[in-house]
């Protein structure tokens, strides 16, 4: 794969490097042997510098605001596919045929139930507690209710795990809702898609029908797909490295939702709506701006930046669409959609978050769409967990069949104590 090599170091000790070159993006420096040749580390705590593996499933170019999965642009996806298909795409490479397509939509609708028992395991949790802290428990339990997909060295067991997890995680997530209001749990429904199925275990009681409002569902499944990988972010780099040891895939998504649920990540669109609450009106939109550039103020505008994309990140744009129209059909005025406007003009022509490169990202909208359609705020990033899970069994599986694949163990720069002799207690 290498063609070129870089030299690093000085004429008489230096050492040469393969430089690799991706389909897309970056040239990588393959630094693989620098430890044995050099006795020197890297530093880069972040990765803001370091590609953690090769993968094919996504490419994101951030000063250009692109977002392609397995080559398609994420808009065209968002417009013209649905997340299933998408499901598909990521886990094949390929787009499926109209055969392929209706057994995969098949195969997952018929994993949807969840073990009856585990129904059971949510009277463990207080009725109060975050259903982000009941997902990471629920997804991680599954790994001791499906034993026979835990093998991770069998294919066949792998594509299982991976259809019981993107299949049963809207049954998991609309029962944490369920559960924190005390209604019953509502079942599955074979007859439903995807995103109507989840709709309807999260807003339907079992005394009455629920009406299924198109514009709705489609925005649901919208919001999905533009959630659905973003390479390898931190969520992902967790699953990557929970699985590069070996554990059960139920455990690596657990992990991952775990770090998915920080504000920093997939917490965001929560934390944007909170900070829109907070923010309160039109009129108090530049003190905010000016808490956000306060460089001894930790408040930040959330849903604004992003580690990779330095341009508008291109799931934001479809998101705002989409907000309207949810809007529109639902007939909501949202002040609070007047105040996410507003911000975002007046950010946008500060030199501040100009300079910076600071634009809105996909959570920006997320929250206000999810709001109008009837979710509480702390659901908000469990359906980007719901959405995220197809990315991250993807990238998971992609890990296990790489052959350069090792367990996950970077170095450190120590700055510590040196060695010194132990001091009993009672001469301290
Ligand atoms: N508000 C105000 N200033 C900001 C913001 C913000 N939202 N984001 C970055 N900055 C400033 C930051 O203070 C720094 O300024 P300076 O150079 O003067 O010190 C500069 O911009 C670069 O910031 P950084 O922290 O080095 O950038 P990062 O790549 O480490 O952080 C980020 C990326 C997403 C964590 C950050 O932009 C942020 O905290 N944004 C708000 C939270 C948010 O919306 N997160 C969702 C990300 S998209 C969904 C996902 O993929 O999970």
């Amino acid at each position: 794969m290498a063609e070129k090599t870089i030299s690093l170091g000085n004429a008489d000790s230096g050492v040469d490097f393969d430089v690799m070159s991706g389909t897309l993006g970056p040239d990588v420096i393959d630094i693989r042997k620098l430890y044995g040749a050099t006795d020197q580390f890297t530093y880069d705590p972040g990765f803001t510098s370091t590609a953690s593996c090769e993968s094919k499933i996504t490419f994101i170019d951030g000063e250009e605001g692109v977002l392609l999965h397995r080559g398609y642009p994420i808009d065209e996806l968002a417009e013209k596919s649905d997340f299933l298909e998408t499901c598909y795409l990521l886990l094949n490479g390929e787009l499926p045929n109209k055969a392929e397509k209706d057994k995969f939509v098949h195969d997952i609708t018929y994993h949807s139930m969840v073990h009856e028992q585990l129904a059971l395991f949510y009277r463990g949790f207080r009725r109060d507690a975050h259903p982000m802290a009941i997902m990471v428990g629920v997804v991680g339990a599954l790994s001791a209710f499906y034993h026979d997909s835990t093998d991770i060295d069998d294919p066949h067991q792998r594509m299982v795990a991976s259809y019981r997890l993107i299949a049963k995680m809207p049954t998991i997530a609309a029962w944490a809702y369920k559960f924190s209001i005390g209604q019953p749990f509502m079942y599955p429904r074979n007859d439903l898609s995807y995103a109507e199925d989840f709709l309807h275990m999260m807003f339907a009681v079992p005394c009455e029908d629920y009406k299924m409002n198109p514009v709705l569902s489609r925005a649901m499944d919208r919001i999905l797909i533009l959630h659905a990988d973003h390479e390898q972010n931190a969520s992902t780099s967790t699953v990557r490295t929970a699985g590069s040891s070996g554990a059960n895939p139920f455990a690596c998504i657990a992990a991952g939702i775990a770090s998915l649920w920080g504000p920093a990540h997939g917490g965001a669109n929560e934390a944007v709506l909170n900070m829109l609450g907070e923010i309160g009106d039109i009129s108090n939109v530049a003190s905010a701006l000016e808490r956000a550039k306060d460089p001894d103020d930790n408040f930040r505008l959330m849903g604004f930046g992003h580690r990779v994309y330095k341009n508008y990140d291109p799931r934001a744009k479809v998101m705002m669409a989409t907000c309207h129209e949810v809007l529109d059909d639902l007939g909501i005025n949202d002040p609070l959609l007047e105040l996410a406007m507003e911000l975002e003009k007046i950010a946008l022509s500060d030199p501040y978050f100009v300079d910076r490169k600071l634009y809105p990202n996909v959570d920006f909208y997320s929250g206000i769409i999810l709001r109008a359609m009837g979710f509480p705020t702390s659901m908000f990033t469990v359906i980007f967990a719901l959405a995220r899970t197809v990315g991250w069994v993807a990238q998971w599986n992609e890990m296990i069949e790489d052959p350069s694949q090792k367990i996950t163990r970077p170095r450190q720069l120590y700055t510590g104590e040196t060695e010194r002799t132990f001091i009993p207690v009672d001469k301290r």
